[in-house]
């Protein structure tokens, strides 16, 4: 059985006290989850502030994005070690935002994904169709690039210490969340393709839905067979949605 995960990727949002009182508002709801994994990706600069705000609860925490270095003359970047040294357990790779508007390409996010698992952090890497690439059906081909990149570069059995989010392009941040048969279907073909790898760590791997997730979706999004958890945006920020995305991962 794959334990279900519901992640929050807070994006370019939250002040201190945001911050402290969303934090807050989540230790319940995470408590009570029992079976489910809770976390939240907050931007760097507050990631001291949740490991605080975190200890003694059931919430983990990644970060958004990592460099490719661990140190060096890099202005402006975040190593995965110093990811690690804040407690980080996660990192996000690959998201749609990082690939179109800081031309992260495929070589690029197999470079960081590599860098982020080795230095101890699990990758979480993004991948997903544009709305031009869903409409001219090119979607199973897409995610097949966005993965082989990894697995050329790291191998099926880097998949054993990593999650999987699909999300695709289309509806994220636009309210138009895939509908349960569409995204099962894709989560289906991506475990496929990888099984064409290795038929062990395919089984294994959590594979996350993301886009538009909300309270009202998430239960039925995630009862799907290959749908494992969410990569929550928007919602994420709101507690009381969040929380009831978390209640929709325990099935
Ligand atoms: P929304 O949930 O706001 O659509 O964002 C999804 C996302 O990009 C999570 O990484």
């Amino acid at each position: 059985m794959r334990q279900p995960l519901v992640m929050g990727n807070w994006k370019l949002n939250g002040t201190k006290a945001s911050v402290e009182a969303l934090v807050k508002a989540l230790v319940e709801p995470a408590a009570k989850a029992e079976g489910v994994e809770v976390a939240v990706c907050p931007p760097v600069i507050f990631l001291g502030l949740v490991e605080k705000l975190t200890e003694g609860t059931r919430i983990q925490y990644g970060a958004q994005n990592a460099d490719v270095h661990t140190a060096g003359a890099f202005t402006g970047e975040n190593s995965p070690v110093m990811l690690k040294e804040f407690g980080c357990k996660y990192a996000l790779v690959g998201h749609s935002e990082r690939r179109t508007l800081h031309a992260e390409t495929d070589a690029v996010v197999a470079a960081k994904y590599e860098a982020i698992q080795q230095n101890g952090l699990v990758p979480v890497l993004c991948i997903g169709e544009t709305l031009a690439q869903f409409e001219a059906n090119e979607t199973k081909a897409v995610v097949e690039t966005q993965l082989k990149a990894v697995i050329d570069h790291s191998g099926i059995d880097s998949f054993a210490n990593a999650v999987i989010a699909y999300e695709p392009v289309w509806a994220i941040g636009t309210g138009k969340t895939a509908t349960p048969e569409i995204a099962q279907s894709v989560h289906a073909h991506i475990r496929a393709y990888l099984a064409g790898f290795s038929a062990d760590v395919a089984a294994k791997v959590q594979i996350l839905y993301g886009g538009s997730v909300t309270g009202a979706t998430a239960a039925e999004l995630f009862g799907q067979a290959d749908i494992d958890g969410g990569l929550v945006g928007g919602a994420s920020l709101k507690p009381e949605d969040f929380a009831q995305i978390i209640a929709g991962a325990k099935q």
